[in-house]
């Protein structure tokens, strides 16, 4: 088993702190704020997806009750485009600000705003907006075709080879291989729905701009805010105290958030926008969809000699966003010739953006699925097939993992499961007269740093706090600031203060990619470790303290006392009454770590590992499928919190049983509307569709990344399950699904059915 060093508060369960505020309705989310004069302004949505906008007739709108402006390209105000720079600064998807031209490039584009004193009156003027376009027929053709591009296209974060990567000879490797699998994958367009909706208050001070939002990284909307208005980054502020889920929608900004600041700075008032359900699914992202070529090549005992995957997948006119489906493909397996190439394809379709596990999720549903798919071919247990060509070093990188124990998740999981008494004949298990099918799928997410930067104090009063401009989006980052802080100051959880979600702290990371956690760690630390530097030197040079004939070096810091080195906690003094002593409220250390993420030539491959074991049951007679039981073991690194670790893993299977089952956004050929653009015709997996979920993790520490040895654990539990699923469901009913999600239509061809 890991190694394990001793810690008092990581690795324990710990509930949120930011609980209580949470349930008792006291958290304020951005919409909840509210501010004297504020107006409230809601969008014009074009209802074409192709197209130009002829004429925009506002003078009914402008009479209307309580309206103040609508505004649209004529009078917004300028705003201005940003380009993204150094160090992930200036990050937004869809690269044209709003009102920029007549242009429609997609169904829901915003044509213009109306702003009025209260809502309903906003509305109703949006609604009196009489537009009129000239109308071309919408591409949202769903059979995708890789167009011309050029080898080496720009994408979100910088340039990136189409011909992702290579080595040996796949192709003749492919063409003389005694085993081969080519099949092609697809994922549909899929719409995150946190149910906290996208809202924006801006409030203008002069040339001081203020914003509540709801972002995952308010660092970059400060840059791309300041870029767009003109304004020096110091001259824009952004808080973000509380969001309600983002799962990527809220990780780069949309154009709702410059349109209100527009409006605001016409107006010279606070100016409110929410963003309907409906605006989210056409304006606020979505997964692309993808369409994969998995070709594999192998021998008759199963050992991969070729693997190829070639990937297209569709985009927008207007962004660059890359959907990365092969990030774990080169370094997954052990196979000497392998090739991924991608390509892609413009709609009219707004800007497509990370969702959980971008571009691996959907990666990896295709090449796990293949390799179920080839072990069923090779008659070989599929976590077999795996542990045959599990590899020793990153052979895309030609260097050793930081930290791989994915063979160790096969073992638990398969334990935990009951996998060895598997019957891999289709249809021939059977419990309490349902069918039974059982697949699994192995699983792998990035792990890497993002800079940070932090600050601790230690105050008089024997309080802590601990501040790191980064957000918390109901993964539990409070909670982890307070653990780190915790651990390193020994005071208690309840004495530990956390500020985050403000460009006025010290800048945080992103809360994306699965990173914010890793990035915290080492700033945190080096922040504390300068507070407690900070007070012994305090400590050694205030006339009357206990320790002043000392130098600062013979003295220690431990559990919150200082104390003389040997002499033990014991004999202590508490760092409260050190500073009370000398007349001081609080001592501050400041900490800050480097990204890794982008690096091109790391020393080690990281990434967390994992997998997942499925059961369906089947009732042929009335073809009705669902999850029966899931077992999920995580090689994430160290788990500083256990129990906000178990609820990310189980909520990300709970979206993969929706992947898999429910979840598509699917647009009208007509007029490019994403048609299903509401909670009721966009299914997602509720409760009634999740059993009981056995999630287990390894705790090996990755010392690698940071000192706590912590990756990640937002994205990967949803990486590998829909592949675990269909094949569950394959080998159950006997049809292989290659298109998701799976549809009840797809198994009434099932030989199983009675
Ligand atoms: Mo996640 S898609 O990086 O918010």
């Amino acid at each position: 088993m890991p190694e394990s060093t001793q810690m008092s508060v990581i690795g324990k369960a710990q509930p949120r702190i930011d609980g209580p505020v949470k349930v008792s309705g006291v958290a304020q989310y951005a919409s909840d704020f509210h501010f004297p004069g504020m107006l409230y302004a809601v969008p014009v949505e074009a209802t074409i997806a192709n197209g130009k906008i002829r004429q925009l007739d506002t003078a009914a709108a402008e009479k209307m009750l309580g309206v103040r402006a609508i505004f649209h390209r004529e009078n917004i105000g300028k705003i201005f485009r940003s380009v993204a720079g150094e160090g992930l600064e200036g990050i937004c998807e869809e690269r044209r600000p709003p009102f920029e031209d007549d242009v429609v490039r997609y169904y829901g584009q915003y044509v213009a705003l109306a702003v009025a004193d209260t809502f309903e009156n906003a509305k109703a003027a949006a609604d009196a907006v009489c537009v009129t376009y000239a109308k071309d027929k919408p591409n949202v053709e769903t059979d995708l075709t890789a167009e011309d591009d050029p080898e080496v296209v720009l994408t979100t974060f910088g340039p990136f080879h189409r011909l992702q990567s290579q080595r040996g000879d796949p192709e003749s490797a492919f063409a003389s291989a005694p085993v081969k699998l080519d099949q092609t994958y697809v994922t549909p367009a899929e719409t995150h729905n946190p149910i906290e909706l996208q809202a924006t208050i801006a409030i203008w001070d002069g040339s001081m701009l203020t914003i509540y939002e709801e972002s995952q990284g308010v660092f970059n909307l400060r840059s791309v805010l300041a870029q767009m208005f003109g304004l020096p980054k110091e001259n824009v502020r952004v808080i973000t105290k509380f969001v309600g889920s983002g799962f990527g929608s809220k990780l780069w900004p949309w154009t709702h958030c410059p349109l209100a600041a527009a409006a605001a700075r016409q107006l010279g008032k606070p100016v409110k926008l929410v963003l309907s359900r409906k605006m989210t699914f056409q304006s606020a992202g979505h997964r692309a969809r993808t369409q994969q070529r998995v070709r594999l090549g192998a021998t008759p005992e199963g050992k991969l000699i070729s693997l190829q995957h070639d990937y297209v997948y569709h985009r927008s006119m207007l962004d660059i966003h890359h959907e990365d489906c092969g990030e774990a493909t080169p370094f997954h397996y052990s196979v000497p010739n392998l090739r991924v190439t991608f390509g892609r394809a413009r709609r009219n379709v707004g800007a497509t953006a990370d969702m959980r596990g971008p571009g691996a999720v959907p990666g990896l549903y295709a090449t796990e699925s293949a390799m179920n798919e080839l072990a069923d071919q090779l008659k070989i247990d599929p976590v077999r097939l795996r542990v045959l060509n599990e590899p020793k070093i990153d052979e895309s990188l030609g260097v050793p993992f930081s930290s791989r124990h994915l063979l160790e998740c096969f073992e638990l999981g398969a334990e935990k499961f009951g996998w060895s008494k598997r019957d891999p004949e289709v249809g021939s298990m059977k419990r309490d007269g349902l069918t039974l099918g059982w697949g699994m799928a192995g699983c792998a997410w990035i792990a890497a740093r993002f800079a940070a930067e932090a600050n601790v104090q230690l105050r008089d009063d024997g309080t802590v706090r601990v501040a790191c401009g980064t957000q918390d989006i109901g993964t539990g980052t409070y909670t982890i600031l307070a653990q780190l802080a915790a651990e390193k100051t020994g005071v208690p959880l309840d004495k530990v203060e956390v500020a985050l979600g403000d460009t006025s702290l010290p800048e945080g990371p992103l809360s994306g990619g699965s990173m914010a956690t890793a990035s915290i760690v080492p700033a945190v630390f080096a922040a504390a470790d300068n507070a407690i530097a900070s007070l012994l030197m305090i400590a050694a040079t205030t006339p009357g303290s206990p320790f002043e004939k000392r130098k600062p070096d013979d003295l220690a810091f431990e559990a919150g006392q200082v104390f003389v080195k040997g002499d033990g906690a014991s004999r202590g003094v508490p760092f409260a009454d050190l500073l009370r002593r000398a007349n001081l409220r609080l001592v501050t250390g400041s900490g800050k770590s480097e990204m890794t993420f982008g690096n091109p030539k790391p020393k080690f491959s990281m990434h967390s590992f994992g997998c997942h074991f499925v059961e369906v049951t089947w009732q042929p007679e009335i073809a009705r499928i669902r999850v029966n039981r899931v077992v999920t073991v995580m090689d994430a690194g160290r788990i500083i919190n256990p129990l906000a670790g178990r609820n990310q893993i189980e909520g990300a299977v709970v979206m993969g049983i929706g992947m898999a089952f429910l979840e598509h956004t699917s647009y009208d050929p007509q007029n490019g509307a994403p048609i299903n653009s509401n909670l009721a015709d966009y299914i997602m997996a509720v409760n009634a569709d999740v059993p009981k979920l056995d999630v287990h993790f390894l705790d090996y520490p990755d010392k690698e990344l940071n000192e706590v040895g912590a990756r990640g654990i937002g994205e990967i539990g949803l990486a590998g399950i829909a592949a675990a699923i269909t094949a569950a469901v394959h080998h159950a009913t006997g049809v292989r699904v290659r298109e998701l999600p799976v549809k009840i239509e797809d198994l009434l061809t099932s030989s199983v059915l009675s």
